[in-house]
């Protein structure tokens, strides 16, 4: 049985966007900003809350302005020095700062499992993090949903999948976990039994979809290397848990948080409202526009 910490993550993003085309024509989706922060810059903040020392994030060749948002930029750094700006030249060097972050790219758009694939190398034979970017997390005044996994990893040493419980109409767009019902869930970890890649309804084990959050044994890499594709014809991360499941336990964590949906557009405009009202300086000039809103709406 493993010991070992989770001090990895990995990013896929390799991602087309094509949801949110025209905008993701030319800019990676995981650089559209709610508010005035990249939606991945989200993603990495919460890992190293989480502890996570070192990100991989997979991505294609249509993804180079990520890397240069996590890198130093010494020009705008000069010229934002020379106008006195000292705030902005801290916002902007702190996020070159934020972790050591490699990149690799998915050669062809394959699948999940196939990008998560493409980290064998740098995660080695350790214990590691999938973070998927479509899925914000907040915890506010809480663990962030990640460290939430890691401590559910650090206890049972096993494989985790952070679910929550959706409505019954939305389990075809998600892995959905059926836990075994002869083991007692332990506060809000469940083993598993299986686990489904967007089922239909009226197939669905349970409610519980798996929401871009997982902490996997290295084991995962040689079942990924011989999964065929699944659902939508791809290779799926969830098929490969799933016979993860045949030679070793993998739990769920139903975490504790608010998840947004930003590869949706209405989960996107939820969270920009969400995370508006939660900023000082925009509070109150965006409550009071929805209020005229609401207002003019009866
Ligand atoms: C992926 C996973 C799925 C998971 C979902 C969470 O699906 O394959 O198991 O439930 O992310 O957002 P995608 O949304 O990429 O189709």
């Amino acid at each position: 049985m493993s010991t070992q910490k989770v001090r990895k993550a990995v990013i896929p993003a390799a991602g087309l966007g094509t949801r949110f085309l025209p905008a993701t024509k030319a800019i990676p989706k995981e650089m559209l900003p709610i508010v005035d922060v990249p939606t991945v810059q989200y993603i990495i903040e919460e890992a190293v809350a989480s502890g996570i020392e070192e990100i991989l994030i997979i991505t294609n060749s249509n993804k180079h302005c990520m890397e240069n948002h996590f890198d130093k930029d010494y020009e705008l750094e000069a010229r934002l020095s020379e106008s006195g700006k000292t705030a902005q030249v801290k916002l902007i060097n702190d996020i070159a700062n934020l972790a050591n972050i490699y990149y690799v790219r998915q050669k062809e758009p394959k699948g999940l499992g196939h990008a998560v694939l493409c980290a064998k190398s740098f995660i080695g034979n350790e214990p590691f993090a999938v973070l998927l970017g479509d899925d914000v997390v907040i915890n506010k005044g809480g663990q962030p949903a990640l460290q939430q996994l890691i401590n559910a990893y650090d206890k049972h040493h096993a494989s985790v999948v952070g679910v929550q419980t959706v409505a019954e109409d939305q389990v075809s767009k998600y892995g959905i976990v059926a836990p075994n019902r002869n083991v007692p869930a332990d506060g809000r970890a469940v083993k598993l039994d299986n686990m489904v890649e967007k089922p239909k309804q009226e197939e669905a084990p349970s409610r519980m979809a798996v929401l871009g959050r997982y902490v996997l044994t290295p084991e995962i890499f040689d079942l990924l290397e011989s999964q065929g594709a699944g659902a939508g014809g791809e290779i799926q991360l969830t098929d490969a848990i799933c016979r993860l499941i045949d030679t070793q336990a993998v739990y769920a964590y139903d975490f504790e948080g608010i998840r947004y949906d930003v590869g949706d557009k209405f989960g996107f405009i939820k969270a920009t409202i969400d995370f508006a009202l939660e900023r000082p300086d925009l509070r109150d000039q965006v409550a009071d526009y929805l209020k005229e809103i609401a207002e003019k709406m009866k």
